[in-house]
């Protein structure tokens, strides 16, 4: 089926007994029992959930999976994938992620054993050079939060392949509208369902997808053994937002690409990130390895001062964390999403003070860019 079909369709049935077309929300925390031994199928709500396995189905479909395995949050998705992993192991991952990924693997995770080494995943060589004799995982983010630099996803699972690794995409900046990290040969895909896939701001997430029995077989029993699961109420929120998933990525992109031309020519910004511009260092891979350019702009406005006058006038845009909801939103990454990220580590990458993350939305373009000029102003 086409792309809209599945997100709309996908992991959903008619109510049986009722005939509801829209999945319910099964609110129970447990199910009757016909006889001692003898279930439904359906035992425990940590364990079973029908909302749940809608939402499993549909997005794991999306990303052209088999399985797809919910979590409370996408760091609690984050958290469960190193359940593949035991002490001593060694992870090599992209140097500028999400700062709640980088918080979690370098100031909690390496209690418990586990090496990381943080790498410009863009340059192939890099990985590569990377691989020690414990690595396990290569854990990449593409385009990255917030510098949108690409890592090659085909690339990145050949080495991967060949060292027998396992390889991670965090796809929540593209979602499965512009990026499917599976046709690349990535082993598992991983969303904040928060962002785009929700895309409405009103629940919180997360989702790995795999085709890979082995990997889902353990993934889904640290789902049940840990038990971060999402609530049914926010799984059917986010089932009811794939729905209009193709619409609103298409509406996200055609408002982002103008936007970032808007900075681009204007010269309000020192520079401008995205990779749908030209001008862009791996615009020609962004071509190759997804289907649109996304909704997320950067620009270096050049001095914290100038930043400051962006980020405190706007009026349409909302000064707040987060990315892909339909309101447009901006953010100050260095002192907000990547505050945990030391300076000297952010640097490294072009995280400076005076970077600015836009998060494009829905509405009319022209309020979006004459928001900026009256901030500007
Ligand atoms: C790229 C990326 N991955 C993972 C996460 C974590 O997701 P959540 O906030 O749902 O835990 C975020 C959150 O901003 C993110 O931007």
């Amino acid at each position: 089926m086409g792309f809209s079909t599945d997100a709309i369709h996908a992991g959903q049935i008619p109510d049986p007994t009722t005939g509801a077309v829209i999945t319910p929300v099964y609110l129970t925390s447990t199910y009757a029992q016909h006889e001692l031994g003898k279930s439904t199928g359906y035992e425990y709500g940590r364990t079973h959930n029908l909302t749940r396995q809608a939402l499993e189905k549909n997005i794991a479909t999306l990303e052209k999976g088999n399985y797809g395995i919910a979590f409370a949050s996408g760091l609690a998705a984050t958290h469960a994938l190193m359940n593949l992993l035991k002490a001593g192991d060694h992870v090599i991952v992209s140097n500028n992620v999400y700062g709640g990924t980088y918080r979690l693997y370098e100031q909690n995770m390496t209690n418990y054993g586990l090496e990381y080494s943080w790498v410009d995943t863009s340059n192939l060589s890099n990985v590569a050079g990377a691989v020690k004799k414990n690595t396990k995982m290569i854990f990449v983010e593409t385009p990255t939060n917030p510098m949108l630099a690409l890592t090659d996803l085909e690339g990145v699972a050949k080495i991967a392949k060949i060292n027998n690794l396992v390889s991670v995409c965090d796809n929540t900046f593209m979602s499965p509208y512009f990026q499917n990290p599976l046709k690349w040969g990535m082993d598992i895909v991983l969303h904040s369902t928060t962002k785009y896939l929700n895309g409405h701001s009103d629940a919180i997430g997360g989702i790995l997808v795999t085709n890979d029995e082995k990997y889902h077989e353990r993934l889904r029993y640290i789902q049940n053994a840990a038990g971060g699961v999402p609530s049914p109420f926010d799984c059917w929120l986010v089932l009811r937002s794939t729905k209009t998933l193709a619409v609103r990525m298409k509406q996200h992109e055609e408002n982002a690409k103008a936007f970032a031309e808007f900075l681009f020519k204007s010269g309000v910004a020192q520079k401008v990130i995205y990779p749908g511009l030209k001008d862009h260092p791996q615009h020609e891979l962004a071509q190759k390895q997804m289907r649109g350019f996304g909704g997320m702009v950067s620009a270096d406005f050049g001095t914290i001062e100038k930043a400051k006058k962006v980020l405190n006038n706007v009026k349409v845009f909302t000064l707040a964390e987060s990315l892909g909801g339909v309101e447009s939103l901006i953010c100050h990454p260095a002192s907000m999403t990547h505050a945990s990220v030391p300076k000297s580590e952010r640097e490294k990458y072009g995280l400076t003070d005076s970077l600015v993350r836009f998060s494009v939305g829905i509405e009319d373009i022209e309020d979006l860019i004459k928001d900026v000029e009256q901030a500007l102003q």
